[in-house]
């Protein structure tokens, strides 16, 4: 089994969203940053990599949050909570990044602005923002 592993990070009462560029059948809506888990490499490692390469921040990676959501067969997403320790995200392979509050994040779960499988946490993330 592989895992995608992704972020919420939150900073400041915010939840941070970033607009996905591609595939064409997500191009254009919002999820959590992360990536797939190496070989031999931690949850929260793979974490830290990936924002690191994609947003130029450093975080630190935290507990789990919601539960993981199916992908494929082999494959399943998971989120785990971070914390900004450095930098600010600037979208390198996203279209761009924003601050959400619940209210702002609710919505755009309403208007199907979200990524599928991200929509699943809704509930776990407004929880955090409120
Ligand atoms: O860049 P890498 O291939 O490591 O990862 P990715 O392409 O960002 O994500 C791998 C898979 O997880 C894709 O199918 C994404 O759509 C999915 N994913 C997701 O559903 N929700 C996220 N928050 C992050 C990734």
């Amino acid at each position: 089994m592989r895992e995608v592993v992704a972020g919420a990070v939150i900073s400041n009462g915010l939840l941070l969203l970033a607009q996905r560029s591609y595939p064409p059948e997500v191009a254009g809506l919002w999820e959590l940053p992360g990536g797939k888990v190496e070989e031999g490499e931690t949850r929260a490692r793979a974490l830290e990599r990936e924002l690191a390469e994609e947003l130029g921040v450093d975080v630190v990676a935290g507990e789990q949050i919601g539960v993981g959501v199916p992908l494929k067969a082999d494959l399943v997403l998971v989120a785990l909570l971070a914390t900004v320790v450095g930098g600010n995200p600037e979208p390198t392979e996203h279209t761009a990044v924003r601050w959400v509050g619940a209210g702002a994040l609710r919505q755009m779960a309403a208007d199907g602005e979200l990524v599928p499988a991200d929509a699943v946490w809704l509930e776990d993330l407004a929880e955090l923002l409120t």
